[in-house]
C-alpha cells in the first residue's frame, strides 16, 4: 500500500516551551481525506494528537488547517490530489493555539458576534412570513454559504498586523445582510464597518478569496461594503 509522510505540527503551550513537527508514516487508500489521516494518526500511531472535526463532509467548518501551503478543509483535501508524498499540516494562523491543531477561536467569534449576524427586519411581518421576491433572493447567492471554518481569517494578511480587524468572514457576513432585501438595519451596519477596524482596513490582497473552501468571494464582498460606505458618506472613524 502506498505511503505518505505527516509533517504535523504539535504544541501544548501547557507543557511544551516551543511548537515541534512530529512525523507519521501513513498507508493511504483512493479516495483518503487529510482528516482520514489525521484520525489514522490518532487512532494507530499517537492518540495524543488534537485536531477539530466533526461533519466530515465540508459543512461544519471544524476542520480548517494550514495544509501543504494552503489553508484548506482536511476533509474535503484529498491526499492523492496533493500529488505529494510529504504533507505538512499546521494550525490555522493568527489565532492561539490551544493544543497541536487545535486553536482558540474567541477572537474570531466575538468579532463575528459584533457585527450582529443576525436579520435585523424591524416591525413584524404583515403576512406569517417576510416574502422575499426570486430576484431580491438571487442577490444572496454566494453570500449564504459561509461555514465559518476561519480559513480566510487565517490567510489574511491585516488579521495578523491589526488585531481589532474584523476579518473577511464577519465582513461578507455584514454584506450577506446588507444585500437582504429583508433587513432593515442597512445604515447600522455600514457604519459598524466604517471604523478603523473595518472595511478600509482591508487591503484587497485576494487571500481570502483565494482560500475560500466555498468558492465565495470576502474580497468582492467588502469592496462593495466600501463603494456602499462611500456613496453614503457614512465613512468616518467609528471610535
Ligand atoms: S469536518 Fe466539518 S467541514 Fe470538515
Amino acid at each position: 500500500m502506498e505511503k505518505v509522510i505527516f509533517k504535523v505540527f504539535r504544541f501544548n503551550p501547557e507543557r511544551d516551551k516551543k511548537p515541534r513537527f512530529d512525523k507519521y508514516e501513513v498507508p493511504i487508500r483512493n479516495g483518503m481525506t487529510v482528516l482520514d489521516a489525521l484520525y489514522y494518526i490518532q487512532g494507530y500511531l499517537d492518540g495524543s494528537l488534537a485536531f477539530r472535526s466533526s461533519c466530515r463532509e465540508g459543512v461544519c467548518g471544524s476542520c480548517g488547517m494550514h495544509i501543504n501551503g494552503k489553508y484548506r478543509l482536511a476533509c474535503e483535501t484529498q491526499i492523492n490530489r496533493l500529488k505529494s508524498k510529504k504533507i505538512t499540516i499546521k494550525p490555522l494562523g493568527h489565532l492561539p493555539v490551544i493544543k497541536d491543531l487545535v486553536v482558540d477561536m474567541t477572537d474570531f467569534w466575538e468579532k463575528y458576534s459584533y457585527i450582529k449576524p443576525y436579520l435585523i427586519a424591524g416591525a413584524p411581518p404583515e403576512e406569517n412570513e417576510r416574502i422575499q421576491t426570486q430576484d431580491d433572493r438571487n442577490k444572496l447567492d454566494g453570500l449564504i454559504d459561509c461555514i465559518l471554518c476561519a480559513c480566510c481569517y487565517a490567510a489574511c494578511t491585516i488579521t495578523d498586523t491589526e488585531k481589532n480587524y474584523l476579518g473577511p468572514a464577519a465582513l461578507l457576513k455584514v454584506d450577506r445582510f446588507v444585500e437582504d432585501s429583508r433587513d432593515n438595519n442597512k445604515k447600522e451596519r455600514l457604519l459598524t464597518v466604517s471604523g478603523d477596524s473595518g472595511i478600509f482596513r482591508c487591503h484587497t490582497l485576494f487571500n481570502c478569496q483565494e482560500v475560500c473552501p466555498k468558492n465565495l468571494d470576502p474580497t468582492g464582498a467588502i469592496a462593495r461594503l466600501k463603494r456602499m460606505a462611500i456613496s453614503n458618506t457614512l465613512c468616518f472613524w467609528e471610535k
